[in-house]
C-alpha cells in the first residue's frame, strides 16, 4: 500500500498523482460460468452511476445493447469472450473493473487480465459453491498474493449452508475465510444480513427490487450496538433473530478475528452474502469492499520493487484488434503500474528501447471509449497500436524496466487453416498476424522452402471457432479450419547453439515441424510418446514449453 511519501506542499503535482493514486482500486471478478458476474458487475456499476439501466451490460436474448460485450459471437452464444476494462466512481474512489471471460475455453486472456488486477472478487452460487472454473482462476490469484473477497449470490434461492459454503471455501482452496457478513433467513425468506465489523443489519424489501431498478431495494443500514441489540430483535421476527444470533455467536467464538494483514497477504478472504439480482447485499459489500481494498501497491521487477508514486511506468496485457469495426484498429491495453501518464506524452518502449508517443489514449466503458487527459497507476489505458506492441511489453518514462513475466500457456488445439479463396492471402495473412499479436492464438507456418497452410494453436477449442468468425466478419475472409491430432507443441533448439535441422523431424516422422510468427523453430507432437521418441533421436535438442529463451531464425 502507498505509504505517505516524503512530499511536501510545495510539491503539488506529486502530492495530487499520490492523492489520485490512493483513489485507485483495480479489481477483477472471477467466477464459474452462470454464477451472476455479469449480473454484478451491472449492479456496481449502476451504484456507481456509471450506468442507468440495469440489464445494459449484457444484452442476453435482445435486451439492451450491450456494453461489456464486443463481438457478435458473444451476443449469440451469451457469453463473455473478451476481457473488457470499466472505470467508475464510487464514494470519493475511482474504481477499475477489470472484466474477465468466464467462458473456460478463454483462460488465457483472463489469466493475463488477472496480473493486470490488484485484487479479486471469488463470486460464488451459493448452490454450487466453488466450481471448476473458480478453481483455476483462484489459484492464480494465489499464486500472485492478491487480495480476495468473496460474495456468495444467488441467496434469494435455495442454496447450501453458509457454514458449509465457509468450510469448502476454506479446504478446497486453502484459504481462510472471514464472513462480513451474515445472512438472515436464505432462500426465498431471505430478509437481509448482518454486518460483523459494522455491527449493522441491513434488511432488505423484496417487493421493492428487481433486476429492471437502478436504485435497489436495500433499506437504510440499522445500526446495532451488537448481536444483543434489542432494536435487532425488534426488525426481525423471534425465530430468524434466534437463529442470526447463535450463528453469529457461533462464528465469534470459533473464528480470528479479521486479520488486516493476512487479508492483504492475500491468506484470508473477506465473505459477503447477498444477491445481485435483487439489489441485495451489494452495497454492504461495496462499502466494506472499498474500505479494505488497498490502491495500487509495488510491482515486482527486474531492478527490484517499482512503488505506485514512482515515475511513470506500465504493461501492455492485452492487444485487441478492429475494438471498432468502422476504424479498422489496434488497441494495446496498458496497465499503469506507477506514476502519472499525461496524453501525448513520450515513452520508451523498453523491448526495443524506442521512443513512443502515446497521442490518443483512451478509457473505457465498454463501448464508449473517451480520451484521457492522464492517467495513473491503477488505471489501464487503450493506446492506439500501430503494430509495435506485444503483450507484456513495459513502457516507462526513461528506466528499462521489466516486470514480471505474463504467464503464457502452450497450446492444445491445432488447426490447418485452408482458405477458400486464394485471392484473399494476402488477407488471411494479416488477419492471422495481427489475431496471433493480439494473443488470440498462436500461428506457425511450415518451415521455410515448404509449401503449405497455415497452422493455429489455441489454448481452448473455442479460441479456433472464434478465430473463423472474427476473419470473416474483420477482414472478410473466409476459411476452413481443419482439426490436426497434434496435443502440444515445443519450441526446439540445439544444446551448442547451432541451427536445428527441422526437415529432420519429418525425415524421421516424429512430431510436424513448423516457424511460429517470429520464426523461431517449434515442432507439434500428437502426443507423449511421440515427443519422447523424439527426445531419444535428437539427443542434441532442447524441447522447450514455450519459445522463451529460443532464438528466432530471423533474429
Ligand atoms: P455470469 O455472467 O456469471 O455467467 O452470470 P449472469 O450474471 O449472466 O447470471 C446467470 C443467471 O443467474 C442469470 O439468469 C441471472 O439473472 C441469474 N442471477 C444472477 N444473480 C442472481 C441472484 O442473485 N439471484 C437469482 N435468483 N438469480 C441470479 P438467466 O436466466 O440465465 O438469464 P437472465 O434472463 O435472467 O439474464
Amino acid at each position: 500500500m502507498l505509504t505517505p511519501a516524503v512530499l511536501t506542499m510545495d510539491d503539488p503535482k506529486k502530492l495530487r498523482t499520490l492523492e489520485e493514486i490512493r483513489r485507485r482500486r483495480t479489481f477483477a471478478i472471477i467466477s464459474h460460468p452462470d454464477a451472476g458476474k455479469t449480473t454484478l458487475t451491472e449492479k456496481l456499476l449502476l451504484y456507481g452511476g456509471a450506468i442507468q439501466l440495469a440489464g445494459a451490460v449484457k444484452a442476453k436474448r435482445g435486451r439492451a445493447a450491450a456494453v461489456s460485450d464486443w463481438m457478435d459471437i458473444e451476443r449469440e452464444r451469451g457469453i463473455s469472450i473478451t476481457s473488457s476494462v470499466l472505470q467508475f466512481p464510487y464514494h470519493g474512489l475511482a474504481m477499475n473493473l477489470l472484466d474477465t471471460p468466464g467462458h473456460a475455453d478463454f483462460s488465457e486472456d483472463t489469466y493475463r487480465t488477472l496480473h493486470a488486477a490488484d485484487g479479486a472478487v471469488m463470486l460464488l452460487d451459493c448452490a454450487k459453491g466453488v466450481e471448476a472454473q473458480t478453481k483455476k482462476l483462484f489459484r492464480v490469484c494465489k499464486q500472485r498474493k492478491m487480495p480476495i473477497f468473496t460474495f456468495v449470490n444467488k441467496m434469494d434461492r435455495p442454496g447450501r449452508e453458509p457454514f458449509d459454503l465457509v468450510g469448502e471455501v476454506e479446504s478446497v482452496l486453502g484459504i481462510g475465510v472471514f464472513p462480513v457478513t451474515w445472512p438472515i433467513y436464505r432462500g426465498a425468506q431471505f430478509r437481509g444480513v448482518y454486518h460483523r465489523l459494522r455491527r449493522e443489519v441491513f434488511l432488505f424489501d423484496g417487493k421493492k427490487g428487481g433486476s429492471t431498478q437502478a436504485s435497489g431495494a436495500e433499506v437504510v443500514g440499522v445500526t446495532v450496538t451488537g448481536i444483543d441489540d434489542p432494536k435487532l430483535r425488534s426488525e426481525i421476527d423471534e425465530d430468524g433473530y434466534r437463529r442470526v444470533r447463535e450463528e453469529a455467536e457461533l462464528l465469534e467464538t470459533a473464528g480470528d478475528a479479521f486479520s488486516m494483514e493476512r487479508f492483504l497477504a492475500g491468506d484470508v478472504s473477506p465473505m459477503f452474502f447477498g444477491s445481485a439480482m435483487n439489489n441485495f447485499g451489494v452495497a454492504p459489500f461495496l462499502d466494506t469492499f472499498c474500505e479494505l481494498m488497498p490502491s495500487p501497491t509495488a510491482r515486482v521487477s527486474n531492478v527490484g520493487l517499482i512503488e505506485p508514486d514512482a515515475e511513470f511506468s506500465g504493461f501492455v496485457f492485452k492487444i485487441q484488434a478492429n475494438m471498432d469495426k468502422a476504424h479498422r484498429d489496434r488497441v494495446a491495453f496498458v496497465r499503469i503500474c506507477s506514476g502519472r501518464f499525461e496524453r501525448g506524452m513520450k515513452v520508451k518502449h523498453v523491448r526495443t528501447e524506442k521512443p513512443v508517443r502515446l497521442a490518443n489514449p483512451t478509457t473505457f466503458l465498454a463501448q464508449e471509449r473517451t480520451i484521457v487527459d492522464e492517467a495513473f497507476a491503477g488505471d489501464v489505458i487503450g493506446i492506439y497500436d500501430p503494430g509495435v506492441f506485444e503483450i507484456g511489453d513495459t513502457l516507462t518514462a526513461e528506466r528499462s524496466v521489466e516486470f514480471e513475466a505474463i504467464p503464457s500457456f502452450t497450446p492444445e488445439h491445432f488447426a490447418r487453416c485452408v482458405m477458400i479463396d486464394p485471392m484473399r492471402r494476402k488477407q488471411l495473412k494479416k488477419g492471422l498476424e495481427q489475431l496471433a499479436q493480439e494473443g488470440t492464438i498462436q500461428l506457425y507456418r511450415p518451415p521455410v522452402g515448404r509449401e503449405g497452410d497455415m497452422i493455429l494453436g489455441a489454448v481452448g477449442r473455442l479460441q479456433l471457432e472464434v478465430v473463423t468468425h472474427r476473419m470473416k466478419s474483420e477482414y472478410d475472409v473466409a476459411l476452413r479450419l481443419e482439426p490436426m491430432a497434434c496435443e502440444f507443441a515445443r519450441w526446439v533448439s540445439k544444446r551448442d547453439g547451432g541451427e536445428v535441422d527441422l526437415g529432420a523431424f519429418d525425415r524421421e516422422r516424429v512430431g510436424i515441424p513448423a516457424v511460429d510468427v517470429r520464426g523461431r523453430p517449434v515442432v507439434l507432437f500428437a502426443g507423449a510418446w511421440q515427443l519422447s521418441s523424439a527426445e531419444r533421436v535428437f539427443l542434441d535438442v532442447v524441447f522447450a514449453e514455450t519459445a522463451r529463451g529460443v532464438i528466432s531464425r530471423r533474429e
